[in-house]
């Protein structure tokens, strides 16, 4: 089975108007015009004030959100509902970025509720494990995914399991151009492999897309993604220039016909 690689541009909160939104948008459109992305999938994640401006995106590229609140409609003021996402056309949702769980106070028993309502609303949940510098520094990395996937997993589905995509994004790496090895990467994507093979099966830890994410630059990106193997990046302040972005989906676009024609021979 050919994979699908996934660049996901986290707008975070800029961007300071519409109108800034909207020249980032023909910017963008601009760049992906004359591209064909067959194995290569965007997504672009505005704050949600801008996402109605980011319907009838070039194919190869679908928006997504960068949260949600875990109901349906009702007296939550200040929060938006998945079916609300759903029905603008978010395709996507990132979940338990660090900087949620940093500023909002996000405990992985909220991010798994927030994964549940993705999942029961149709939304790719996008959801984000790292461990801290000081978690890293007593070596604690393992013990800290763990948790936070176990959160996640936990009693799901296989379904379900494989809808989720996980990004690994390290909190030190986040914002600070310091990156992990390779290997270190590697390292990681094996133990989630792993987990997922002894929580489910072989065929669900094939299937979940595992991204890496935390200081992405397209010059990074053979030894943070094709090298250690994983299918897609999670990028912050580079998915702010729209040549970046499109350069890096390119990039994951000729890998994969590199892989597709290694395959034929
Ligand atoms: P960065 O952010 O690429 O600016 O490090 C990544 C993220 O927070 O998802």
């Amino acid at each position: 089975m050919q994979k699908t690689f996934y660049v996901v541009g986290n707008l975070k909160m800029n961007m300071l108007s519409c109108d800034e939104a909207g020249q980032y948008l023909s910017v963008l459109k601009r760049e992906m015009r004359g591209r064909e992305f067959s194995f290569t999938q965007g997504v672009i994640c505005p704050s949600f004030l801008y996402l109605s401006l980011f319907d009838h995106l070039p194919s190869g590229l679908t928006k997504g959100a960068q949260n949600l609140f875990p109901e349906k409609s009702g007296a939550y003021t200040g929060e938006i509902s998945p079916v609300m996402l759903k029905n603008d056309g978010v395709t996507h949702v990132i979940l338990g970025h660090s900087e949620r769980r940093l500023y909002a106070g996000e405990t992985d028993e909220d991010v798994r509720e927030k994964v549940l309502a993705a999942l029961k609303y149709h939304l790719v949940p996008v959801v984000c494990i790292g461990e801290t510098k000081e978690e890293r520094a007593r070596e604690e990395t393992e013990e800290v995914l763990l948790r936070q996937v176990k959160a996640v997993f936990d009693g799901l589905s296989k379904l379900q399991a494989e809808s989720i995509m996980i990004a690994y994004e390290p909190r030190w790496a986040i914002g600070t151009d310091v990156l992990p090895t390779t290997s270190e990467i590697l390292q990681v994507r094996v133990f989630l492999r792993k987990f997922l093979t002894e929580t489910f099966d072989a065929s669900v830890a094939e299937r979940v897309v595992i991204l890496y994410g935390g200081s992405v630059k397209s010059s990074f990106l053979p030894a943070i993604s094709w090298e250690a193997q994983v299918d897609g990046v999670l990028v912050g302040r580079e998915s702010l220039f729209p040549y970046e972005l499109v350069k890096m989906m390119e990039m994951f676009e000729n890998e994969a016909k590199k892989e597709k024609t290694k395959k034929r021979i």
